[in-house]
């Protein structure tokens, strides 16, 4: 018996639990944890965001780039990115064997959004239930999904952004808006849709901002039976009782990320898992270092807290002598005109006593002083770029036009598509970027996850029926 008699949904013409796997880039979904959900009736989300590609005896291909141009290496990725998506799309749909369906998801922001996408549906056709695509406006997924008829599932924040999408591009297809993905900004795992109107520090509750969803999507004509899909934050469904079946909202799915990080199938090394276990309230920071620009929230590592330190060391500078920059800077940077308040000359001389004594400008006229090791990690990972996101803010790539944002590379943010790589493959979970939701302390207190226990995926999602 399901939680609350919790009834299956229609979805891409079959029955299937209203119950979703988010997709968790990069290599954090994959055929094994999607495959495995569909297989237990729900809607598993393999992540098409540089998926893994394997050779002819199974081992993950390493994506080792050979071109000496940013461009050309941009090129390579999103070879690497189709090969390893449809590659994980066919082992996932043999997974599920004919049960709940398979989602794929990008990110819009990722570069080659567009070819990447359409290279992947142009070979999967007839595997794919629809795509889920958030980061960024994306206007013409629709127009994507039309052309190879699958269901295209938009991730927001709020219903202001929803009506945007629809008004412009969507309510042309929408016969095939599966769900509309609603993605709690404050608490979510991976990247976070805040706009500027929202304030990090007071989460909403996502309730209203449902309701309001609800109602937007009614004045646009669209039927409740249109799912609206909860992410963010759920672990009991028992929590979210009033949610079920409410007039108010219409059709309500949950969708489940950081759970599921925790199965056999789960695709991430044993040390990331096992570290899951161990975090407490507070250890998971809504931040705003990665170079799409977009807020994210991961566990405050070690890594995390190196970023906030380099921030943290950071002074502004006029190129003129003006105002309370009155000094000229000393340390940390050669010859030329940087004028400070004396104050931050004190700091920044204290910093480079402390070994951090390099100076790195950034593009709103600040230095940051870091190690000369620190540097040259920070030059080299933007000299390596690949070009995976449609606008880097740490090296300035942007793909499209002239390949340059035209704005100074940023020292204070990193490099996403490494350390994101290198978490999924097995290196150091302290010294890598580990994306996760807010809710992930409670790992530590579900007694289904006591003594160590590591559920099946199928384990889980029974549980997760059962309410708890
Ligand atoms: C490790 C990790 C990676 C994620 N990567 C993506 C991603 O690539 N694309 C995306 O749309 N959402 C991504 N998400 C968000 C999840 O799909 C899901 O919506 C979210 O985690 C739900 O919130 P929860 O973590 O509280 O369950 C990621 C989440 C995690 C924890
Ligand atoms: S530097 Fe930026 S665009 Fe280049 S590979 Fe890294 S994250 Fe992607």
């Amino acid at each position: 018996m399901s939680f609350k008699g919790l009834k299956p949904i229609q979805y891409g013409g079959r029955e299937v639990w209203p119950i979703v796997e988010g997709g968790k880039g990069v290599s954090a979904t994959n055929h094994a944890s999607s495959g495995a959900w569909a297989a237990a009736g729900g809607i598993g989300t393999v992540s098409a965001v540089n998926a893994d590609s394997y050779d002819a005896e199974g081992k993950i291909v390493p994506q080792v780039y050979d071109s000496l141009t940013r461009r050309e290496r941009h090129d390579e990725l999103i070879q690497f990115a189709i090969d390893g998506a449809v590659e994980q799309v066919k082992r996932a749909y043999d997974i599920a064997n004919g049960k709940g369906a398979i989602n794929i998801n990008i990110l819009w922001e990722m570069g080659g959004a567009q070819p990447i996408l359409e290279g992947v549906l142009e070979r999967t056709k007839g595997l794919i239930t629809g795509v889920t695509c958030g980061a960024g406006m994306p206007y013409k997924l629709s127009e994507i999904a039309a052309h190879y008829n699958v269901n295209y599932l938009p991730i927001i924040s709020s219903a202001r952004a929803f009506r945007a999408l629809w008004k412009r591009a969507y309510h042309k297809v929408s016969e095939l808006m599966g769900a509309v993905v609603y993605e709690d900004p404050w608490l979510a795992g991976g990247h976070n849709g805040l706009s500027n109107a929202e304030d990090p520090q007071s989460p909403e509750d996502p309730y209203p901002r449902v309701k309001l969803l609800r109602e937007t999507m009614r004045k646009e004509g669209i039927s409740d039976s249109v799912p609206i899909v909860m992410a963010g934050g759920v672990w009991f469904l028992r929590e979210w009782d009033e949610w079920i079946e409410n007039p108010d909202l219409g059709q309500i799915a949950f969708q489940f990320g950081t759970r599921p990080l925790l199965t056999h199938e789960s695709p991430i090394p044993q040390g990331w898992k096992d570290a899951l276990r161990d975090l407490d309230p507070g250890d998971v920071l809504l931040h705003r270092f990665s170079p799409t620009g977009f807020y994210s929230s991961a566990v405050r590592n070690t890594y995390l807290r190196s970023l906030e330190a380099r921030s943290d060391r950071q002074i502004p500078y006029s190129k003129v002598e003006a105002g309370e920059h009155t000094v000229k800077l000393d340390v940390g940077v050669r010859g030329k005109n940087f004028w400070v308040t004396v104050k931050d000359l004190q700091r920044a001389q204290s910093w480079s006593a402390a070994g951090f004594t390099e100076g790195l400008r950034t593009p709103v006229d600040t230095i940051i002083f870091v190690t000369p090791s620190e540097r040259d990690a920070i030059r080299k990972d933007q000299a390596d770029c690949m070009g995976c996101l449609s606008h880097c803010g740490f090296s300035a790539w942007k793909d499209h036009d002239d390949n340059t944002t035209g704005k100074l590379a940023d020292p204070r943010s990193f490099c996403i598509q490494k350390t994101l790589q290198d978490i999924a493959h097995g290196e150091p979970v302290d010294d890598n970027l580990m994306f996760a939701g807010h809710g992930a302390y409670r790992f530590k207190q579900d007694p289904f996850f006591s003594n160590n226990f590591t559920p099946t995926v199928k384990q889980l999602v029974d549980r997760i029926l059962s309410g708890d």
